[in-house]
């Protein structure tokens, strides 16, 4: 594979960042991964802008302009031959003396890469998958697409052993989202409930662009926090990724979500994204 890192277009072996990156010793850095479908970039507009978002939330300079990173990401994917899977980025703020202090100004390191993923018709759209709740333990900026993902990725790890597919994140008894995904509901009555946008979650793309085609096809929607007995009462659930688009969750710790089978509206709204993005 070829990388981009900070200007130059290298084989993956040839790319090498400083041990003082302060991605590296701190998790100071932000990123994004972009989904590909038939070679076209999903819902690329929105990943740029919450990739300023979260630079600017870390006080890192945008290591490029926005026509030169649109060009990046048409240039990575083919130059990979990436026809369907995702494009990572990650800005870090850079290398300097091991120091919690950061000067002004640092030189941010920028890395692209791609991974092939079969995005489409993956398996878990018809079997879908089991959640375990866990106590939520990340940082309480989670607007804020950082790399630190530690915590996260122990809890995946550790219900994984146990038998299920991801964890659902839980504070005060209200569901945050899961470990790299976004988390909704299709009430009883039919209407699609999401968590609001907040510090408490990641805004999501594919959240953003999920809602907004339930509206525009007449569902009812609503963006508020709810508890954890709410979610496994409602007829369904799914989470949604710009890497996974829209998985049906069909269990809660155990319980079954309606009758433990993926439901009719998580699936029409998921063949409404592939459909309007394809
Ligand atoms: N994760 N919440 C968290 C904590 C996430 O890490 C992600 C994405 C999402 C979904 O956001 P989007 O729809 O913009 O992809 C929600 C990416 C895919 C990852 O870490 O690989």
């Amino acid at each position: 594979r070829t990388v981009y890192l900070n200007g130059a277009w290298l084989p993956e072996a040839e790319a090498k960042i400083s041990v003082f990156d302060r991605g590296f010793l701190f998790a100071d850095a932000i990123y994004e991964v972009t989904g590909v479908i038939d070679g076209k970039l999903i819902d690329y507009d929105a990943h740029a802008a919450r990739l300023k978002r979260s630079l600017q939330a870390l006080g890192i300079p945008m290591p490029v302009d926005d026509g030169t990173l649109l060009d990046l990401h048409r240039q990575i994917a083919q130059r990979n031959g990436i026809t369907e899977g995702l494009i990572y980025l990650q800005v870090s703020r850079g290398a300097q003396d091991r120091d919690f202090l950061f000067p002004d100004p640092l030189e941010p390191t920028f890395v692209m890469f791609t991974q092939a993923k079969r995005i489409l018709d993956n398996p878990k759209w018809n079997k879908g998958i089991s959640l375990k709740t866990v106590a939520e333990g990340r940082w309480s900026r989670r607007q804020i697409k950082t790399v630190q993902l530690l915590y996260s990725s122990f809890e995946k790890m550790e219900a994984h052993r146990e038998g299920y597919d991801d964890v659902l994140f839980v504070e005060n008894g209200h569901v945050t989202e899961a470990s790299s995904a976004n988390f909704h509901i299709i009430s009883r009555e039919g209407r699609l409930i999401t968590r609001d946008l907040s510090n408490a979650l990641l805004h999501g793309i594919t959240r953003g662009s999920i809602l907004d085609l339930a509206r525009r096809a007449g569902l009812e929607t609503e963006e508020r926090s709810f508890t954890v007995a709410e979610a496994k009462a409602a007829a369904e659930a799914f989470i949604t990724s710009a890497t996974s688009f829209l998985i049906p969750v069909v269990s809660l710790d155990g319980t079954n979500i309606g009758d433990g089978t993926v439901g009719p509206v998580g699936r029409r709204l998921l063949d409404l994204y592939i459909k309007d993005r394809r």
